[in-house]
């Protein structure tokens, strides 16, 4: 496999430019050891303290704390299930004893739950302090640390308690992926197939050619993918801060894939993987409207395919999930926003699908009757 290189890639900066905050992503290998001089350059607040979990602090802070000048890390665990407000008040608690102040930048490290969680915090702390983020996952590198969603979850749903908080940075560091679970990675570049399918066919194609590189996570192989979702994010988040409008495409694939979540109470599908199902279930409706070539469905589900076997959905009924779905977010005034695609690399918003065709396209996908 190439993964020498001689001559490191350059780092590529994309710029954010929300009306709340214009920041910059810096992406690139090694960037983890210069996070102390961008954030210098950037001029983040001097005081740096760090938020992760004790996982991904083992694996990879040493690396960071070579590069910034830090306290002890604030260290939280990350699970899904802790992405909850108990979890953001040991952060507060952990700040308020540090004395941190404006003066401070938080910085967070790791995935989309340790970023979307000490966002929160950020925010909300003396009314929002200075926040950097530095994630982890795949997931996050392309998804959840550009866009300032930050949040956590209530027992009645996911995402219910959030605000929308601008980072000042976000540094990404694809070298950080070669720790993280296959499974976790695959959960990633589901997404990574999302923003090809509504957005840019050249990165769609990328994923399937280049898919053994990047199963072996090389960076020439990542750093396209990712730098290419991340101008898709950030240029979607740049016109559309607060998804009135055009950032609704992102959610392609995620009506389906949230009731499929919901229906399984988070516990057998990772995200990116119900997402999967959720691209393949908008793929149906639209190749059964007749707005998708049947060879443009074909090729998403083969390169979904090709990224290794989803878990099961024969037990789960196509009624359970269209209950699930009138619980949307996305259901405005009754009527249910769903993303189809129209070909490989673009989209239309409809809100009239009606119950019929979409148990028929839940039925084709394999779900139970
Ligand atoms: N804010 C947004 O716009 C947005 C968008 C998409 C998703 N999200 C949120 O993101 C969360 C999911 O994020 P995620 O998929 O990153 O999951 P996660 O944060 O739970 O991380 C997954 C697992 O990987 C581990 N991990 C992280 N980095 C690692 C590394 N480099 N090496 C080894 N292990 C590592 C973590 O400890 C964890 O066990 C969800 O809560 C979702 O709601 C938010
Ligand atoms: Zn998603």
């Amino acid at each position: 496999m190439l993964s020498y290189h001689p001559h490191p890639m350059d780092p590529v900066r994309i710029d954010v430019s929300t009306p709340s905050r214009p920041y910059a992503m810096t992406i690139g290998d090694g960037i983890l050891d210069r996070a102390g001089e961008i954030l210098d350059a950037i001029g983040a607040p001097a005081r740096r303290i760090v938020v992760s979990s004790p996982l991904v602090w083992r694996l990879h802070g040493e690396q960071l704390s070579r590069a910034v000048t830090l306290a002890e890390p604030i260290l939280v665990p990350d699970g899904e299930r802790f992405k909850q407000l108990s979890t953001v008040s040991r952060i507060y608690d952990a700040l308020v004893r540090g004395n941190a102040d404006r003066a401070a930048t938080l910085i967070t490290f790791g995935g989309g739950v340790i970023g979307d969680m000490a966002g929160f915090a950020a925010a909300t702390y003396l009314r929002g302090i200075a926040v950097v983020h530095v994630p982890t996952t795949l997931l996050a590198q392309v998804d959840s640390a550009i866009g300032g969603k930050v949040g956590v979850n209530h027992a009645m749903g996911k995402n219910m308690i959030g605000a929308f908080y601008q980072p000042h940075a976000v540094l990404i560091d694809p070298l950080v992926l070669g720790t993280l679970p296959r499974r976790e990675f695959r959960a990633g570049l589901y997404e990574v197939i999302k923003y090809g399918m509504t957005s840019s066919a050249a990165l769609f194609d990328r994923v399937a050619r280049d898919r053994k590189a990047i199963f072996a996570r090389t960076i020439e192989a990542l750093m396209p993918i990712i730098t290419e979702s991340c101008r898709i994010k950030a240029e979607v988040v740049t016109v559309d801060e607060r998804e009135a409008g055009p950032r609704r495409i992102l959610n392609f694939g995620h009506t389906a894939g949230h009731a499929l979540e919901a229906v399984t109470r988070y516990r057998r599908f990772r995200h990116g993987e119900a997402v999967a199902y959720g691209m393949l279930v908008a793929a149906e409706l639209a190749t059964a409207r007749g707005a998708l070539a049947d060879g443009d469905r074909q090729a998403l589900a083969a390169v979904i395919a090709s990224l290794g076997p989803l878990p099961p959905i024969v037990d789960l009924s196509a009624g359970a999930i269209l209950d699930a779905m009138q619980h949307d977010k996305k259901v405005v005034a009754g009527r249910l926003h769903f993303v189809l695609p129209t070909a490989i690399g673009a989209t239309a918003i409809v809100d009239d699908v009606n119950e019929p065709e979409l148990r028929a396209a839940l039925k084709k996908i394999g779900f139970a009757p």
